[in-house]
């Protein structure tokens, strides 16, 4: 039988590898057959992903993406010490849930660091000549949060709405390059990212049944996630780029 989502000996660089998304993202690819480098902050969390991933060839390195000056040695150095790469998954992120009253613009920058200029810094060091395969693929996560308002979620949502807008443009200036980018929106997830919402307004609120009314296929596990991300990731995606495709169990669309 043929596995059109073939993964062999592919360098994927994926950050937010330490939890959540990214964690179970870079568990599938490696047993795919890719090669991973995983990119967080904290290092036991990166060592236990370590040792769930299939294969070997593996690597890690701690970084805090919100220094983004840092971002164009940490990526000379995953060059000059792993090889050339095949792909990004950008799943570093965070959401901070503040009423627009209660921001302060350094607040908002502190957001948008790490879920908008971090993954922007990474792409633009990732596509210098030297540094790719040809056929490299991006995956950015945004959020159905780009396109659907919430209260609190003012900056979070224009982080990623911004990650949306960026990949269409910054496709056509990679196709050259033979360079696909796109990102996956994916709904309410299972993650901390989720604990930390329930923490914040109850399982029975008002706001969680809303949620669960309009995502009306339920909370997504990693997996629904990191399935998408695997395929677009893949070679078998060669004519998907500048787009943005929704995970989001029908909540767009209802
Ligand atoms: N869960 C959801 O419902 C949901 C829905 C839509 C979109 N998303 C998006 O999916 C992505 C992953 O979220 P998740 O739910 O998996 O959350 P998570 O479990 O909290 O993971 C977030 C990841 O980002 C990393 N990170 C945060 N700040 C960082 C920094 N300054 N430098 C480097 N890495 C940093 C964290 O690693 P360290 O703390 O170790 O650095 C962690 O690995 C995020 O972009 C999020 O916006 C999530």
């Amino acid at each position: 039988m043929e596995n059109i989502i073939n993964l062999e000996e592919r360098r994927i660089v994926v950050t937010g590898a330490s939890s959540g998304i990214g964690k179970d993202t870079a568990i599938l690819l490696s047993r795919m057959g890719a090669k991973l480098i995983l990119v967080a902050r904290r290092k036991e969390k990166l060592c236990e992903v370590m040792d769930s991933l299939s294969g070997e060839g593996h690597a890690f390195y701690c970084a805090d993406l919100r220094q983004i000056n840092e971002i164009e040695d940490l990526v000379k150095t995953i060059v000059s010490q792993q090889g050339k790469l095949d792909g990004l998954v950008y799943a570093a992120g965070v959401t901070t849930p503040i009423p627009l009253m209660h921001f302060k613009p350094e607040k908002v920058r502190d957001i948008f660091d790490i879920n908008f200029f971090g993954f922007f810094e990474m792409v633009r060091q990732m596509c210098k000549k030297g540094r790719f395969n040809e056929g490299m693929r991006i995956v950015g996560i945004s959020s159905t949060a780009a396109t659907i308002g919430n209260k609190t979620q003012s900056v979070y949502s224009a982080s990623k709405a911004a990650m949306d807008g960026a990949v269409r443009s910054i496709a056509k200036e990679v196709a050259d390059k033979k360079i696909c980018i796109n990102t996956v929106a994916p709904g309410m997830t299972a993650t901390d990212m989720y604990t930390g919402y329930l923490k914040q307004n109850g399982e029975v609120s008002d706001a969680n049944q809303k949620l669960l009314q309009r995502q009306y296929l339920g909370i997504a596990n990693t997996t629904d996630i990191a399935n998408a991300i695997a395929y677009l990731i893949s070679p078998a995606a060669r004519f998907i780029t500048g787009t943005s495709l929704l995970v989001d169990g029908g909540a767009t669309s209802s």
